[in-house]
């Protein structure tokens, strides 16, 4: 963290960096988001102040089933804590309760360009995908996620790769609103974690694993059952070789080697050992399995934590206070800058 960069903080708490990541409750949580980005936070609010949001401000971009949105809130930030964020050590919230990030927005919507927006892949794919409905909140969608960013004087933004251009759209917005104001903002960076590559479709390898794939075999959630999960990798594709090693062309065998090392904490170097001689069938079986294994505590947790509205509704009510406190102090720094008379209550 740089002089310029600090939040104001004291003493030993100097030494924190503020970490801040969001996951949509727009569907359900898949083994790419668990193993790519969910099961490496808890490590991190060990040594840092980290900040995790259920971001439904976001989700309306795409149509939503209301009962279904309010449902798989709660099931995120279920799923957040069994997966080992813990409520005492880290900052857990819904977005829609703090208002202060769809008040940043609007301000930070006046800093950020229609040029550095229509540059967006994420815009771009979704207004493909969603001809119908290219509305305003799809296409300022970055400058929310600059917000919620920007808000706690965030040093460190944890996201799969596909996220990274989002960050450093935040980073321009910073920096160009300190350029005018002086140095309101920190400015973040992105930390790209988990298997290097992206997790691959079981069915079609060459495509991402996507849950809103129509071939429900093509991917595996965090909530399935072991059943399910084993018969998803029964099923998954492979090639017309033999031998469970990567190479080129070989894009199914060398998704489920990446699987397999990232669920039984692994290189592919050894993975590709464990199973010399031995055949595809017996490998997608043991895939299967160490996958069922990382996810059972997991999904088991989640469906305890469900049956206790109370104690969700008590972390995120908690939650929500102490992110809005946070979050308005750095609102009320912006109002000042840009010459708001000062809110009266
Ligand atoms: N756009 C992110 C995604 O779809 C979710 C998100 C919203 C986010 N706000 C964020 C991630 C802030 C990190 C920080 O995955």
């Amino acid at each position: 963290m740089t002089e310029q960069n600090a939040a104001p903080q004291n003493g030993a708490e100097q030494q924190k960096k503020t970490v801040f990541s969001g996951v949509q409750p727009s569907g359900k949580l898949t083994l790419g988001n668990y193993l790519g980005a969910l099961r490496n936070w808890p490590a991190m609010q060990e040594e840092n102040r980290c900040i995790f949001s259920v971001v439904n401000l976001h989700s309306i971009t795409v149509r939503q089933d209301p009962a279904a949105l309010r449902r798989q809130t709660l099931e995120v930030l279920a799923q957040y804590i069994a997966c080992g964020i813990d409520p005492e050590k880290s900052l857990l919230f819904i977005q829609s309760h703090v208002p202060a990030h769809a008040e940043l927005a609007w301000v930070l919507n006046c800093y950020t360009m229609f040029g550095e927006l229509s540059r967006m892949t994420q815009f771009k794919d979704k207004s493909q995908r969603y001809a119908d409905n290219i509305n305003a909140g799809l296409f300022t969608y970055p400058v929310l996620m600059a917000s919620d960013i920007l808000l706690y004087q965030t040093d460190l933004v944890p996201v799969g790769q596909d996220q990274k251009q989002h960050v450093e759209i935040a980073r321009d917005i910073a920096q160009r609103f300190n350029g005018v104001y002086g140095p309101v903002f920190a400015i973040p960076e992105p930390l790209i974690q988990g298997p290097g590559a992206k997790i691959a479709s079981l069915a079609e390898p060459t495509k991402k694993m996507s849950k809103s794939d129509q071939n429900q075999n093509a991917f595996v959630l965090l909530m399935d059952k072991p059943e399910d999960i084993m018969r998803k990798f029964k099923r998954a594709v492979t090639d017309s070789g033999s031998q469970v090693v990567r190479g080129e062309g070989k894009d199914g065998v060398n998704n489920l080697i990446a699987i397999y090392s990232a669920a039984a904490g692994c290189s592919p170097e050894q993975t590709e050992a464990e199973f010399a001689g031995k055949g595809y069938g017996e490998f997608k079986q043991a895939v299967g399995e160490a996958v069922v294994e990382v996810l059972r505590p997991v999904r088991e947790q989640t469906e305890r934590l469900l049956a206790d509205k109370a104690y969700l509704e008590q972390v995120y009510a908690e939650g929500a206070r102490q992110a809005a406190r946070a979050a308005e102090r750095t609102l009320e720094k912006v109002y000042k800058k840009v010459g708001f008379v000062k809110k009266p209550f």
